[in-house]
C-alpha cells in the first residue's frame, strides 16, 4: 500500500525524499512522484519503479529547495499511469494522498459546477481542488474545511504555492510526524527515515501538522495541541539485506532467533501475557496471513474446550453479531494499519467489547486502539509476504493457549524449537530440488485436517502470492467433493499431516489424488513411503505449526526465485492494506 514522505529542514531535500521513497517501496506500489517548493513548485512523476523516477530526477535541473513531498501510488482510482500518479496539483495546492475518498465523485461534481477543471480521474486530484476551493488567506483553515467534507481514508502532505510551511493531516490511513535537529519530516512508515532520526511523534485523527523553518505545530480544531516524542528502537539497519538475495529469505531464516526470543520472554512468565480465562468466547480476525494465524489458534483454543470463531475482518465488521460480556475480540495484524482489521476492532469497542492485538508495529492504530496488545517483536518486516511475522503471531496465539492450560510437555518441547527450526530450515539443497519440479506447474493444492488444514491455508497463500502459481488449500476430505477434478498427471499435492488422530485420513486423501495423476509432497511427523516427504520433529500439537510452515515459506520462497519473480513486492500486492 502507497507511502508518503514530506520534509522540510537543511538536509539534501532531494536525498531525503528518494532515499524515503526506497524504503516505502516495500509496501507495494505501481508509480510515484515528488514535488520540491523553491521559488516556484517543481513536480516530477514516473510510472514504475523508483529507480526511474530517480533517472528522471537526474536528469532534470531541480530548483533551490529546502521543503518537499514524495509519493509511491497503489492505484485505486485511476488507472496506473503519469497523469494519476501522485503529486496532485490543482490551483496553489500540490499534495499527495493515501487512502480513498468515498464522497470523491459527489465533491467533484459539485466542484466542476462552480467551473473547477480536473486532469485526472483520481480522488487525490478532487482533494487538492476542494482545499484550493476554501483557501483564501489561511491554508489551515482551507484544509480544515476540506477534511469535514470529505468521507473515507487520507493521509495528505500538502505545500503550496503561497507558503514555505509544509501541512500534513490524517484520518485512518497512517502518517508520523519525524522530529531531527536539522528538519522536520511526515511518513507513513518510520522506516523511511530512520537514516536521518529515530524520534517520532504518532498523529491522531484530523489533527493538520504545519512545518516550518522554527519546527511545527500540531492542531486540532483550530486549537493547539502536543503529541508526545517518542524513540523507535528499530534502526536503519532493520532495512539491511545483510547479504541474502531478497527480504523474504532473510526473515524466513530470522524465525529461529526471533522465536527463542518470544520463548525466553514469556516461557517462565506467563504472567506478561493477558489472562484470558474470563472469557468464554473467542473471536479471532484478521487478513491474508493473520486471518490463517487465527486459524491456527481457533484449532488450539477449541482444544482448550474455548467457544471460539475465526472471521475474515472484511466479512466480521458487517456481520450482525451478538455479544456478550464474555466476549473478547482477538485482532492479528503485523502492520496494526489493515483497513477491514481496524473497523472489525471498533466494530467489538463500540460495542464494550473488550478487544486483544497481536501486532507487530507498536503505535499503529490496532496496538493503540486495542483493549490489551502482545507485540510479537518480529523487527520490520520488509518482504510483502509475511513469514517471520506470522510465524510469531502463532507463537503468541499457542502462548495464550497454553497460559489457559498448562502442561510441562508443552514447555519442554517449546524450548527445543529454535534449534528445530534452524535444523529445517538449513535444507536449502532439497527445498531447491522440490522448487525444481513445483516451478513449472499451474496447479498446486494443498490439503490437511484441523490444525494441519490450517497449515495448508497458509502454505497455499504464500506460493501463490510470490511465484503467481495458481494454488488453493483443502480440507483433505473435501478434495474429492469436486476440485480432484483438476488434479492432473504430475499436479502437485502437498499432504500436511502432523495429527495422529486423522493421519490415515489424509493419507488416503492423498492416495485418491495420486491415482490421478498427482505428484504428492508429504510433510509430516511420521516416515512415509513417499518419494518426496520432509519429517518435521513431533512437537507438543500447540507448536507443530511453528515447525511446519517456515518449511512451507521456503519451498515458496525458491519455487518464486525459480520462476524469476519480483519476490519481496510480487506484482498487485501491498504490505499493508489501509484501504478497503
Ligand atoms: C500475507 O503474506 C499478505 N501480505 C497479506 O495477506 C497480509 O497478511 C494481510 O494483508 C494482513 O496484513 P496485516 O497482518 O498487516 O494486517
Ligand atoms: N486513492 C488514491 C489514488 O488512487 C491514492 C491511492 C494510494 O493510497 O496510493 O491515486
Amino acid at each position: 500500500m502507497c507511502g508518503i514522505i514530506g520534509y522540510k529542514g537543511k538536509d539534501n531535500v532531494i536525498d531525503v525524499l528518494i532515499s524515503g521513497l526506497k524504503k516505502l517501496e516495500y509496501r507495494g506500489y505501481d508509480s510515484s512522484g515528488i514535488a520540491l517548493k523553491g521559488k516556484d513548485i517543481q513536480i516530477i512523476k514516473s510510472v514504475g519503479r523508483i529507480s526511474d523516477l530517480e533517472e528522471k530526477v537526474k536528469k532534470t535541473e531541480l530548483i533551490d529547495t529546502d521543503m518537499g513531498i514524495a509519493h509511491t501510488r497503489w492505484a485505486t482510482h485511476g488507472e496506473v499511469n503519469e497523469e494519476n500518479a501522485h503529486p496532485h496539483r490543482v490551483g496553489k495546492i500540490t499534495l499527495v494522498h493515501n487512502g480513498i475518498i468515498e464522497n470523491a465523485k459527489e465533491i467533484k461534481d459539485n466542484l466542476i459546477s462552480k467551473g473547477v477543471g480536473f486532469n485526472s480521474n483520481t480522488d487525490t486530484e478532487v482533494i487538492a481542488a476542494l482545499i484550493d476551493f476554501y483557501y483564501e488567506n489561511s491554508l489551515e483553515e482551507a484544509i480544515a474545511k476540506a477534511i469535514d467534507d470529505l468521507k473515507g481514508s487520507y493521509a495528505l502532505a500538502i505545500i503550496c504555492d503561497d507558503s514555505d510551511k509544509l501541512y500534513a493531516v490524517r484520518c485512518e490511513s497512517p502518517l508520523i510526524l519525524g522530529i531531527s535537529d536539522k528538519g522536520t519530516f511526515v511518513t507513513s512508515d518510520i522506516g523511511a527515515i530512520l537514516n536521518y532520526t529515530n524520534k517520532y511523534s504518532l498523529l491522531g485523527e484530523n489533527e493538520i501538522v504545519v512545518i516550518d523553518d522554527n519546527g511545527y505545530k500540531i492542531v486540532k480544531d483550530g486549537k493547539e495541541i502536543h503529541r508526545e516524542v517518542m524513540t523507535s528502537n528499530l534502526t536503519d539497519e532493520d532495512n539491511d539485506l545483510h547479504g541474502y538475495p531478497h527480504y523474504m529469505l532473510k526473515e524466513i531464516m530470522e524465525e529461529p532467533v526471533l522465536v527463542d526470543h518470544i520463548i525466553n520472554k514469556y516461557a517462565d512468565n506467563l504472567d506478561a501475557l493477558p489472562d484470558l480465562s474470563k472469557y468464554d468466547n473467542i473471536h479471532i480476525i484478521g487478513c491474508g496471513s493473520a486471518y490463517y494465524a487465527g486459524m491456527i489458534a481457533k484449532n488450539l483454543f477449541e482444544e482448550d474446550g474455548i467457544r471460539v470463531e475465526c472471521d475474515v475482518a472484511s466479512e466480521y465488521r458487517y456481520r450482525n453479531i451478538i455479544y456478550d460480556d464474555k466476549t473478547l475480540v482477538i485482532l492479528i495484524s503485523q502492520s496494526g494499519e489493515t483497513a477491514d482489521t481496524i473497523a472489525a476492532m471498533r466494530k467489538a469497542t463500540e460495542e464494550g467489547i473488550d478487544t486483544l492485538a497481536i501486532v507487530n508495529v507498536d503505535g499503529s492504530t490496532i496496538a493503540r486502539e486495542s483493549t490489551y496488545k502482545v507485540l510479537i517483536e518480529a523487527g520490520r518486516e520488509v518482504a510483502v509476504a509475511t513469514t517471520k511475522a506470522y510465524i510469531l503471531q502463532v507463537l503468541i496465539l499457542s502462548l495464550l493457549s497454553y497460559k489457559m492450560n498448562p502442561d510441562n510437555k508443552y514447555l519442554k518441547d517449546l524450548k527445543k524449537l529454535p534449534q528445530q527450526l534452524n535444523v529445517l530450515l538449513d535444507r536449502t539443497g532439497y527445498f531447491k530440488k522440490l522448487a525444481d519440479q513445483i516451478y513449472v506447474r499451474d496447479d498446486v493444492f494443498f490439503i490437511g485436517r484441523k490444525i494441519d488444514y490450517a497449515i495448508c491455508l497458509e502454505g497455499s497463500l504464500k506460493l501463490k502470492e510470490v511465484s503467481y502459481i495458481h494454488s488453493d488449500a483443502y480440507q483433505a476430505g473435501e478434495l474429492k467433493h469436486g476440485t480432484i477434478s483438476l488434479v492432473e498427471d504430475g499436479t502437485v499435492v502437498f499432504g500436511i499431516v502432523t495429527d495422529d488422530f486423522i493421519r490415515d485420513k489424509t493419507i488416503s486423501n492423498l492416495e485418491e489424488a495420486i491415482s490421478r495423476g498427482a505428484k504428492a509432497i508429504y510433510v509430516g511427523t511420521e516416515e512415509t513411503k513417499y518419494e518426496d516427504q520432509i519429517i518435521v520433529p513431533k512437537v507438543h500439537s500447540k507448536l507443530q505449526p511453528i515447525l511446519v510452515v517456515p518449511v512451507l515459506q521456503i519451498i515458496a520462497y525458491y519455487v518464486a526465485f525459480k520462476r524469476g519473480c519480483d519476490i519481496d513486492k510480487p506484482k498487485n500486492l501491498a504490505k499493508s492494506v489501509t484501504v478497503e
